[in-house]
């Protein structure tokens, strides 16, 4: 199930995407030689649109993963939305292209409205913006849309019966909530199918590299949590507390290497620990009439059809409302992801009133969340048992470690990818650490206390059983 395939040559098996899960990396993706110089140039001519000639020049010379020495990270949204302007022709075409010539899909398939620029800064640096000046996409879409609807009265139609139909379900719907104070170039998508946003079921998701991507500013996949039920909170449309997740799949890629994988994969954006910027965009492929989990709080409705594109007819869009073309995907289920090293244990009294646990509730290799009801805790005991507890909400933006994989050096957090050493606690980002309880054993259970403040995580941290 989900196995990865680089392919220097040959084809991808665009069934397989949809039914196993299967994700492939091509070097060299159809139309590569024409189509990605023409994409690094809107990036360089939008850098000397929005921050002047110097630092295009800059960029230019040390390339788009250094953007952020010389790009403010306020206006790293305007140069996302300048770029997908500019490139919307080309990249209908390019999509068309890997459609044909790389999936070998036939006419019809269907390529997404939709086309996202991703800029991702390192998280020291984009943290620190004051302020994201916001292009005004909606505008530049409602024009799109209204030169499509003169060809396709049918656009019309179903906004008008589906402001009268639906109007926006789940309004609980808050992702500023989810990310809390954290600039808005510092966000990351945290784990999440894309039907849960009204993404269309069975899609292909085209996930291009720019400028290269390394593990420590990726895109994040879960494979083994493929074709499985996994429930999402409706108020980030992420997902849910308690639900465990499988070994992360860090994808690196070099320049202009394209990444195919299919969206119904649980997956997610690694936050930018790395000393580069990330630099890739997304496009979506169809290979069959879209359809949609209706219930979503909004569905992606508008595609152009390949014919369309073959004929260089970039205004024309199909729709295909969403209470008509509902469905579900087509890969065969598997059971609920559990983890079988992983033990919760919940607690009454305070966390300095009494143990943890007993010391027989740790297993070597077992991560155990105790939930205390003045905190919450994961513990650890390692292989020369030594026992290890540390607060477990992620310092990033507080998604549980419980429900991350782990393996005996780390675990992984199910949010955007941090990982914390069982050792000390630290993680691939400097700037967060998990604050480590001491441990005391004695008659048979683990007790805590807390540690002032800054002191390390050593030995004093750990009790040996
Ligand atoms: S990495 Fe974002 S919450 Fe942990
Ligand atoms: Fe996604």
């Amino acid at each position: 199930m989900a196995t990865i395939s680089r392919m220097a040559s040959g084809k991808p098996d665009a069934s397989a995407i949809l039914s196993k899960g299967a994700y492939y990396i091509l070097d060299r993706c159809a139309s590569h030689s024409e189509v990605y110089p023409v994409v690094c140039e809107a990036f360089y001519s939008g850098v000397e649109k929005l921050a002047g000639e110097e630092s295009a020049k800059h960029v230019r010379r040390d390339g788009l993963a250094m953007l952020h020495k010389h790009f403010p990270t306020e206006k790293v949204l305007l140069l996302e939305e300048y770029v997908r302007s500019a490139l919307k022709e080309t990249l209908l075409d390019w999509s068309f292209r890997v459609g044909s010539e790389d999936l070998g899909l036939s006419h019809p398939f269907y390529v997404d409205h939709l086309i996202v620029i991703r800029i991702h800064y390192p998280f020291d640096v984009a943290r620190k913006a004051k302020t994201a000046e916001r292009p005004d996409a909606a505008r530049a879409d409602f024009w799109d849309h209204a030169v499509s609807a003169i060809r396709n009265p049918r656009i019309i139609l179903n906004q008008a019966s589906r402001a009268i139909r639906r109007p926006r379900k789940n309004s609980s719907y808050d992702p500023d909530q989810f990310h809390g104070a954290l600039a808005k170039p510092a966000r990351s998508h945290g784990a999440h199918i894309d039907t849960w946003y009204g993404h269309s079921f069975d899609g292909i998701n085209l996930w291009w590299s720019i400028d290269g991507v390394n593990v420590d500013n990726t895109v994040i996949l879960y494979p083994d949590m493929f074709a499985r039920p996994v429930d999402f909170d409706p108020k980030s449309m992420y997902l849910s507390k308690g639900q465990q997740v499988s070994e992360p799949h860090q994808v690196d890629l070099k320049p202009g290497e394209l990444l195919l994988f299919n969206p119904e994969m649980l997956h997610s954006t690694q936050v930018n620990v790395s000393e580069t910027t990330r630099v890739a965009l997304t496009t979506r492929i169809n290979p069959h009439e879209p359809k949609f989990n209706d219930e979503a709080p909004f569905n992606f409705e508008h595609w152009h059809n390949s014919r369309d594109i073959e004929h260089r007819k970039y205004k024309a869009l199909d729709v295909f409302p969403a209470g008509k073309h509902r469905g579900e995907p087509s890969y065969l289920s598997r059971p609920r992801y559990e983890s079988a090293t992983t033990k919760t244990i919940s607690v009454n009294h305070p966390s300095s009133e009494g143990p943890a646990c007993a010391i027989g509730d740790l297993t070597p290799g077992v991560k155990v969340a105790v939930d205390f009801p003045d905190a919450k805790v994961i513990l650890w005991r390692d292989a020369n048992n030594e026992i290890k507890a540390y607060s477990r909400l992620c310092p990033h933006v507080g998604v549980d470690l419980v429900d991350g994989w782990h393996d005996a050096d780390h675990v992984h957090c199910p949010g955007h990818g941090l990982k914390f050493a069982w050792e000390d606690g630290h993680s691939n980002c400097a700037s967060f650490k998990l604050r480590a309880y001491g441990v005391e054993l004695r008659d048979g259970g683990v007790f805590l206390f807390k540690r002032p403040q800054g002191a390390s995580a050593g030995a004093e941290a750990a009790a040996s059983v």
